[in-house]
Formats: C-alpha cells, structure tokens, sequence
C-alpha cells in the first residue's frame, strides 16, 4: 500500500480515541515497536489506543482511507513477530490493551464476556474467584491477552486436558478491515447459523480482523492440585511415561518435559537450587487436576506408574501450593532464562508422538552442521507432541538454521508450528507443511475480507510466488 502524508490520519485518530492515546514519541512508542525476544522490530507511524468497538471500527476505517497497515496488538507476547511492525514498512499498531473490561462470571453456565484487550491472568482471577477455571493457562498469562490467544490459537500447558484456545470460544466480536463490525457477544453455545467468526479468525494472527471482544466458556475449578518433577536417564523414557500417563490418569493436567541444559539456563539465571542431589538428562513435570474426593486415588495412580519405570532417577513431589510454584519455576521460567542469555530462534513444532525422540536426537546434528557453536535448548508440551527448539548464538538476521530445523521437523510428518503461529519468522516456510490448494484458500479469504491488505500485512501468507 502507499502511505498518504501521515499527518491527516494522526489528526483523524486522535479525533477517534483522543491525543493522548495516540502514541507518537518514539520512547512511548518503543515498548509496541519490538517483540518479547528481541528478534523483531519496526517503526510505527503510531501506537492507538482505542476503548471500545467503534473506536476500533473507526480506527481501522481510519487507516483503510489512509491506506495505512494495521497491526493488530494484544499484550506483546507473540513469539513470532506478528505484532510489530515490519522493519522498512509503515503502519499503525493498534493496542487492544484497553478493551479489558472483564465481565461478571454467570456461575450458571461458567461463562464470561471479556474484552480482547483483558490480559489472561485477570480472566482467570475472575473465573475462580466464582468457582471456575479458565481451560487455557500460558507462562504469559499476566500479558497475554485473550484477543491475541484467539488470534494465535494459543495451546500452553493444559492442552492435554481441555485442548487449544478455539475450543473454549464461545464466540467473538471483531472488526473487518472496512470497518464493519461482524460476530455477535454474548453469544449462544450451540449456533448453527453458518460459519462461525471464532472458527474463522482462530489462528488468523490479526490478518483477517481485529478482535474485539471474547465469549470464553469455562471449566470447573478443580481445588486438589499435585505435581512432581520427575527426573530420567533419557527422552525416550520421558516420552514412554508420558503416554502411559495418558492413558492412565484421567485427572493429568499438565506434562511437560525439559532437559539438563535448559535447566541449567534457568538455575543460572534464577539463582533456584538444584532439584535434585544430581543431574539428568531430562525432566518430566506433571500436574494433577482433580476433586478433593478423587485426589488420593490419582496420586496413588501416578506414583505406581512412575514405580514401574525403570528409568525414574529421582522424584520430588510438591506438599503444598507454594513447593509446586518451586517445581513449576524450573518449567516456566525457561523462556525467560533464554531470553536473558542473548536473541534466540524460537522453533515452535509439533512431530507425530512416535517420532519426538528421534526428533530430539536429530535436531542437534541439524543445528550443528551450520552453526557449531550454536547453544540449543529444547523443552515444551510432550504431551502435545509440542517441543520448543531455541537457538541461541545466531544471527538474529540469518534464518538459515531456522529452516533447517523447520525442514527436518516437515521430514518427520510434523508441523513447522505448534501454537505460536506462523507470524513473520515462519512464513516463507508455511508451504512446508501446508499444501498449496490449502495456501490458495487462506490467500482468498484473506482477499474477501481484506482485498486491499490493510491487516497486518506480510503475517502469516508468504508473498505469491
Ligand atoms: P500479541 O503478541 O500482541 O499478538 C500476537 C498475534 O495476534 C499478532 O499477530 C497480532 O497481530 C494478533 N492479535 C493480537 N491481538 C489481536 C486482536 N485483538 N485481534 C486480532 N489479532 C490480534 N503461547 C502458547 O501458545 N503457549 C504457551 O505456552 C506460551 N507460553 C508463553 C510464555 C511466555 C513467557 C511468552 C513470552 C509467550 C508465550 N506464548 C505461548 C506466546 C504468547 O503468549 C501467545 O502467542 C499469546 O496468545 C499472544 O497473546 P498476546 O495478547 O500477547 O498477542
Ligand atoms: C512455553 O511453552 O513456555 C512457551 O510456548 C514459550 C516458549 O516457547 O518459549
Ligand atoms: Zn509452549
């Protein structure tokens, strides 16, 4: 798109959400310009911070006339590049921060109306607080915000019991590229009225429209919580376990796995004590879920499960709220500790659950043909078949090890992303994994929702060949 003289579409949009929520200086500007890791970074021509859905509306008609890309924005949290803008291009970002009103919870139904600007951790402070739980749970939880978990179709670490963020949608409300707003909220649980907006804008990362409100259907809050670090000699172990527990532990909210030097990474840049009196290879973490009534018997579960391992090293088990926060610190904090130690390639891929080990076992020889010096750190979902591949000592510029690695997971029958999305990093790989009759039919929806690209071009579609 060529860009008018930006000057009438700044005064246009401060008329809309008002001058002070029109971000132009460049140091209120910097915190929405660049991405969580530090890989990806544009200029905008301005941030808007609109408050409800006519502002939107008239945000986005706003820069349509202009012909000004919109970015879409949620809570920056997006591993991907797809909130910011794209160096050498110009746009608006749109920060959906301050749709975040939070709706009452009808403990009735175990519903919630939320703007999509609400941040995650405040949606599940509401939700418990009436006796329910919110399905979806990401370490961002205190930023992410729920338009940005749609828009990216977020998993996180509770995938293995509810599934990903589509299935807990009731509906949405959003704003097309010309303004108009489509979708309804509240909406119904069952409503078979043709195609629905949350089916078509999950995993749309912003391209399709921008998200303005969310209908989240709950989950009952479970109070009786157990989880162990469990400590192995191998993957291979970790992965067998995993699909024992599976199928044997109905209760089983999380499993997630990580390895000596992504433990390391996170002691280092924490300070936490070692879990164990030694070191391994690898880490399973394992959360139950369940009634207070249920707890006993599936504990009893799990631990005759990991009894009959042969390759369980060491086990510590959490005995109260706070132990487990300790146990969990050695999972999460991974993404930060990371971050901390320079800018990592971050390869979000899903293999088939019997190809993951030797996945794991590939993957070092693919990064080291080209980079020898190049430190990996593998962790993620196991359950999911979901393993996070960050690279660290590259060239944030050089995607050469990336398509490596994307190359070798499409070799496996996996998928170039798991839950992050495709963003900016993985476009020019998507045709890896997604065929080209199933590229041409994302290329026009995009074209009759969007035919002049105002949404977050250069996300998600690589550019026609
Ligand atoms: P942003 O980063 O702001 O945007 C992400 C994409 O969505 C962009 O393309 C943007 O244009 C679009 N978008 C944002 N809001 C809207 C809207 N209202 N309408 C339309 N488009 C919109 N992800 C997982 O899936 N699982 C995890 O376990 C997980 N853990 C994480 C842990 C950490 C520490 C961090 C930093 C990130 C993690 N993520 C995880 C990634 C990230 O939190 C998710 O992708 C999340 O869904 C992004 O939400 P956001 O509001 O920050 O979106
Ligand atoms: C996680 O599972 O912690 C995230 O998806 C973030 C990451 O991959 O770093
Ligand atoms: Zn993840």
């Amino acid at each position: 798109m060529g860009a008018m003289s930006p000057d009438p579409l700044l005064r246009a949009l401060e008329g809309i959400v008002g001058a002070v929520h029109v971000l132009v200086d460049p140091a209120l500007r910097a915190g929405f310009e660049s991405d969580w890791t530090g890989r990806y970074h544009g200029r905008a021509l301005a941030v808007v911070r609109p408050s409800s859905t006519a502002e939107v509306a008239a945000v986005v008609r706003a820069c349509a006339d202009a012909q000004v890309p919109v970015i879409p924005q949620g809570g920056n949290t997006g591993l991907v590049g797809g909130g910011v803008p794209r160096p050498g291009s110009t746009g608006v970002v749109l920060s959906t921060r301050r749709l975040d009103s939070v709706g009452a919870v009808d403990t009735s139904s175990g519903e919630v109306v939320a703007g999509a600007g609400a941040p995650l951790g405040a949606v599940q402070d509401a939700a418990r607080a009436a006796g329910w739980d919110v399905g979806v749970d990401l370490a961002s939880r205190d930023s992410a915000t729920l338009g940005g978990m749609v828009a990216t179709n977020a998993g996180g670490e509770h995938v293995v019991r509810y599934g990903r963020m589509r299935n807990h949608v009731i509906g949405v409300e959003a704003v097309l590229a010309d303004g108009s707003t489509v979708g309804r909220v509240p909406a119904l649980r069952k409503d078979a009225t043709g195609i629905e907006w949350a089916g078509v804008l999950a995993g749309s990362e912003g391209t399709l429209a921008v998200i303005t409100q969310v209908h989240l259907a709950l989950v009952a809050r479970l109070d009786a919580h157990a989880v162990a670090l469990v400590a192995f000699d191998d993957f291979a172990s970790v992965a067998r376990i995993a699909g024992e527990l599976r199928a044997t532990l109905p209760s089983l909210l999380a499993l997630e796995a990580f390895f000596a030097g992504g433990l390391r990474r996170v002691r280092d840049h924490t300070g936490l004590p070692s879990p164990f009196a030694d070191d391994w290879p690898a880490y399973l973490l394992v959360e139950l879920a369940t009634s207070a009534e249920d707890a006993a018997r599936e504990t009893e579960r799990l631990a005759s499960v990991l009894d009959r391992h042969s390759g369980v090293r060491a086990t510590a088990v959490a005995e109260d709220e706070a132990g487990a926060a300790r146990l969990w610190a050695y999972r999460d904090r991974h993404t930060e500790a990371i971050n901390a130690a320079g800018v990592p390639h971050k390869l979000d891929v899903t293999l088939p659950h019997d190809r993951l080990v030797e996945f794991t076992e590939r993957v070092p020889g693919t990064v080291a043909a080209i980079e020898p010096d190049a430190e990996l750190v593998l962790f993620g979902h196991v359950g999911d078949g979901n393993i996070h591949v960050n690279v660290l000592g590259l060239d944030p510029d050089d995607a050469t090890v990336d398509h490596a690695v994307l190359q070798l997971v499409a070799s496996m029958h996996g998928s170039i992303s798991a839950e992050h999305g495709i963003g900016i990093a993985k476009r020019r790989e998507l045709a890896l994994t997604r065929t080209d009759a199933d590229i041409a039919a994302m290329r026009a929806i995009k074209h009759a929702l969007d035919p002049e690209g105002v949404l977050n071009p250069g996300v998600l579609l690589p550019d026609p060949r």
